[in-house]
């Protein structure tokens, strides 16, 4: 008993400290214009979905931060709702591709006040406010604040139902790799392999802040780029690109962050009354979208929801963290989730790996160090937290949630980290940006859990 509790004290001691920490991360990259940057050098601007982590992070000890992370994303949307991938709200040398090449201004509704990307990333910003009103003691502030701000989240879902689903299914699609936000799948090489795309010459600027093993190759760049060129030369027209675009896919990961946030839409026009048409609308894209999603996503076979390249009709049977990601948007049935889990624990469980590492570690294409084809990302671990919570996972729930912890612990706030337990003997273990952001905000948000 004494020694139990002794441990405790010691944890709590050790998680304060983190806490700590982790503030002073958020804290320094926090900028003057109201947004964070996601770390110095390698993200300078200010990203669509680590805006929302962030935000959720800073409820927990500013909520005036928080709030304006989210005002000033939202004060960057164009006029069809749309919500762009990165605001450049500063000049900046340490990226590419930058304001110059994306030229958001092509298209006639963007917003001329913010220059951009046209592209965009799943769309966390709706759930981001409800945990926001959850988390802060000042409910009258809050809900004064979203108030102010819901609408455009709305009006950013009826962006994606009416232009990103040709098909009518409810199901949206993303046309760029980076509109995922696992920006190296190993499973955007099926597509890679259908494209020829010509070789661009530009210069990297991540490979002189990163070592280059551990990012994307030359090679894979000129795909990212062509497909942005194609998009450009239509104005980024959503018609066009539906048509034209060699990378259309249905992602899990992003159609659950809609689902998940038109649920919380809900929640909160409830909580400020007077919405029933907005309530309703929500209700039908939700009832559609689950439907869709369980009957086309899911693979009985592989035991876990899979992405679906709609440009070449077929699906991409692979598993990687965004497989599990459904549990956190209430998407499976229950008897779904006990079979998503096994997969999860049987793929990814081994007792020397830290869940949950971004791609099967069974797969050829599996790399331990390099971005989005393996390490551990702490946004997803976040959220199947969450998701094994909601289904009744505490055990392996709550392994997440440590291994997440250990992980910030043993090699610091980094972008990623090693799934291997037995690298962290001899090396760092963390990769990518350090001092990131959304690593800190949601570390903070798991302690307090
Ligand atoms: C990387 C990640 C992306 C994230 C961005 C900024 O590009 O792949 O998901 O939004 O960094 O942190």
């Amino acid at each position: 008993m004494l020694m139990h509790s002794f441990k405790y004290q010691n944890l709590s001691i050790m998680n304060k400290d983190l806490i700590n920490d982790a503030k002073i991360v958020l804290n320094n990259n926090f900028q003057e214009k109201g947004y964070s940057i996601p770390c110095k050098g390698l993200y300078p601007f200010q990203w669509k979905w680590d805006s929302g982590f962030i935000a959720i992070g800073f409820a927990h000890y500013d909520l005036d931060k928080a709030k304006q992370e989210i005002e000033t994303l939202l004060n960057a949307q164009w006029g069809n709702g749309f919500i762009p991938h990165i605001v450049f709200h500063v000049e900046s040398d340490t990226y590419f591709p930058g304001k110059d090449f994306h030229l958001s201004k092509l298209h006639p509704l963007s917003n001329k006040d913010y220059p951009s990307t046209g592209m965009t990333q799943p769309p966390v910003t709706g759930f981001a406010m409800e945990m926001i009103y959850d988390i802060a003691e000042n409910k009258k502030d809050v809900k004064a604040f979203i108030e102010n701000n819901i609408d455009k989240v709305y009006l950013n879902h009826k962006y994606f139902y009416e232009n990103r689903d040709p098909q009518n299914e409810g199901l949206v699609y993303i046309y760029h790799n980076w509109e995922s936000g696992t920006d190296n799948s190993p499973i955007w090489d099926d597509i890679w392999a259908t494209m020829n795309p010509p070789e661009y010459e530009f210069t990297r600027r991540d490979t002189n802040l990163v070592d280059p093993s551990q990012r994307p190759s030359k090679r894979e760049y000129d795909h990212y780029l062509h497909i942005i060129e194609i998009a450009k030369q239509h104005n980024y027209s959503d018609e066009k690109i539906a048509e034209l675009s060699p990378f259309l896919v249905q992602d899990p990961l992003f159609n659950s962050m809609l689902i998940k946030s038109n649920e919380s839409l809900i929640a909160l026009y409830k909580i400020i009354g007077n919405n029933e048409d907005k309530i309703e609308q929500l209700q039908q894209w939700q009832t559609k979208s689950i439907s869709s999603f369980n009957s086309k996503l899911y693979d009985k076979e592989l035991g876990a929801y899979v992405h679906y390249d709609l440009r070449n009709e077929k699906p991409l049977r692979f598993v990687s963290s965004s497989s599990f990601s459904p549990l956190f948007a209430g998407i499976p049935t229950k008897e779904q989730a006990k079979t998503l889990v096994d997969t999860m624990m049987n793929k990814f469980g081994a007792d020397d790996m830290y869940l949950c590492a971004s791609f099967d570690p069974e797969s050829e294409r599996f790399n331990p160090k390099k971005y989005w084809r393996g390490p551990v990302w702490i946004n997803l671990n976040w959220m199947l937290y969450f998701g094994l919570l909601d289904y009744g996972y505490l055990e392996i729930a709550e392994r997440v949630k440590s291994d997440s912890i250990e992980l910030i612990e043993k090699a610091g706030f980094y972008e990623y980290f090693d799934a291997r337990k037995s690298v962290y003997e001899t090396e760092k273990g963390g990769y990518g940006g350090g001092n990131f952001s959304w690593s800190a905000a949601l570390l903070i948000d798991l302690i307090n859990n």
